[in-house]
């Protein structure tokens, strides 16, 4: 079985969900719940037996000591992050917190148990860290995408702190000989995206008849790739990377956001026309820009196509369509996470 960290949020669950129905093997899921995770995503394998869910936090050692020597998992898959940019410039600490020191904790943790491991189970055990092309900066327009070896210029505490839990990972195979894998990936969208971040927001924004808000020219491109894509991206890169190696995975679908906004809009006018008839571009609105905002990511994926033979499945036109068809048609689970937390925090942010 493998042990997964922070399957409850975005990507998590839906790596955990094509997990079980790709290969059947067991998963232990631990997630500490906060605003970002949701059972509910995981409700599907409620009854299986396959996916053991646990409540509890990467940066307590003792229960993933515990768990490790209970479940004996063959990987330890690490998920769990403070993930919201916004959020890691209005209150940076919990990005410390979890990003840092649980990332430590959660490595101390593996590295005792690992030395305890003998043959094929010492040799085979793997531990691979979930990062982002964040933790490589800014690109100008016209640079080249970032290889595996673009030095690392994290620009806000969130990729500041997602680069220090790459190094650690890093001095873990290196200093004690860990075999970890890191794969670092661009923007993801799809099923069960937590409406804070760009593409669900303006499609939950739309269908309320809010503002879309469009921070600063819109002009500040992300390279977009469909989740499932970065789950079977993670799933080959488990199977057959190399220890101690850093795999960049993307979607060559660099797009301006201002771009991806009426993208949305033009789905949304087709799937589900507004009620008076005009277009939801009515909507945008230009705000405030984010402060120190990132004007361009790019990410190379020769290396993880070149040696491992991974490529993406969906095009950005396909996958996008689908993940505004999803939000159409999952307006409960839309619904249930916009708790009173959200609400406050979607006030306060875009006051
Ligand atoms: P998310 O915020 O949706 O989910 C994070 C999950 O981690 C939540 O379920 C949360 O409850 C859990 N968690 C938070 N702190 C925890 C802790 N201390 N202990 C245990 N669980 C904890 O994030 P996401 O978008 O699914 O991102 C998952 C990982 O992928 C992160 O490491 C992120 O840096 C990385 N990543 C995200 C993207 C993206 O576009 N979303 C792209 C590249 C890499
Ligand atoms: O590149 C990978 C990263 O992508 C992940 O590591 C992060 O966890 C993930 O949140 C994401 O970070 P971004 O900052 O790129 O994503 P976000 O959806 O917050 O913003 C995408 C772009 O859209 C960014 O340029 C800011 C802009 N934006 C965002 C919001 C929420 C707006 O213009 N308006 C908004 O309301």
């Amino acid at each position: 079985m493998i042990l997964v960290t922070g399957g409850a949020g975005f990507i998590g669950s839906n790596f955990v969900l094509d997990w079980v129905a790709q290969t059947g093997e067991p998963v232990v899921n631990l997630d500490k719940l906060t605003y970002a995770g949701n059972r509910e995503n995981l409700s599907s394998l409620d009854g299986d037996e396959r996916h053991l869910f646990v409540r509890g936090d990467i940066g307590d050692g003792d229960l993933v000591a515990q768990l490790l020597a209970q479940h004996q998992p063959r990987a330890v898959l690490n998920f769990a992050a403070e993930s919201h940019v916004d959020r890691s410039i209005t209150g940076p600490e919990a990005f410390i917190q979890t990003n840092m020191v649980g990332t430590f904790r959660l490595l101390e943790a593996v590295r005792h148990h690992w030395l305890k491991l003998e043959g094929a189970a010492r040799a085979d055990f793997r531990f691979l860290h979930v990062s982002t092309d964040e933790v490589y900066g800014s690109l100008d327009a016209g640079a080249p995408a970032f290889t595996e070896q673009h030095r690392y210029e994290p620009n806000s505490p969130y990729s500041a702190s997602k680069a220090a839990s790459d190094h650690l990972v890093r001095a873990y195979h290196h200093t004690y000989g860990l075999p970890v894998l890191t794969t670092n990936c661009s923007n993801n969208y799809g099923p069960y995206h937590f409406p804070e971040k760009l593409i669900p927001l303006m499609i939950v924004n739309a269908l309320a008849g809010r503002n879309l808000p469009v921070y600063g020219d819109g002009m500040q491109i992300r390279d977009w790739l469909y989740v499932k894509d970065h789950c079977s991206a993670i799933r080959r890169v488990l199977e057959a990377g190399t220890p101690g190696e850093v795999y960049n995975v993307g979607g060559h679908n660099e797009k301006p956001n201002i771009e991806i906004v009426q993208t949305i809009c033009a789905l949304l006018g087709e799937l589900r026309p507004r009620a008076d008839g005009k277009p939801y571009t009515a909507q945008i609105a230009y705000v405030k820009d984010r402060p120190g905002h990132d004007r361009r990511y790019a990410i190379d994926a020769s290396r993880i196509e070149r040696e491992l033979g991974w490529k993406p499945a969906e095009t950005f036109e396909s996958g996008i369509r689908k993940t505004v068809t999803w939000y159409l048609e999952n307006a409960d689970w839309v619904e249930r996470v916009q708790s009173g937390a959200y609400r406050e925090w979607v006030a306060a942010q875009y006051a």
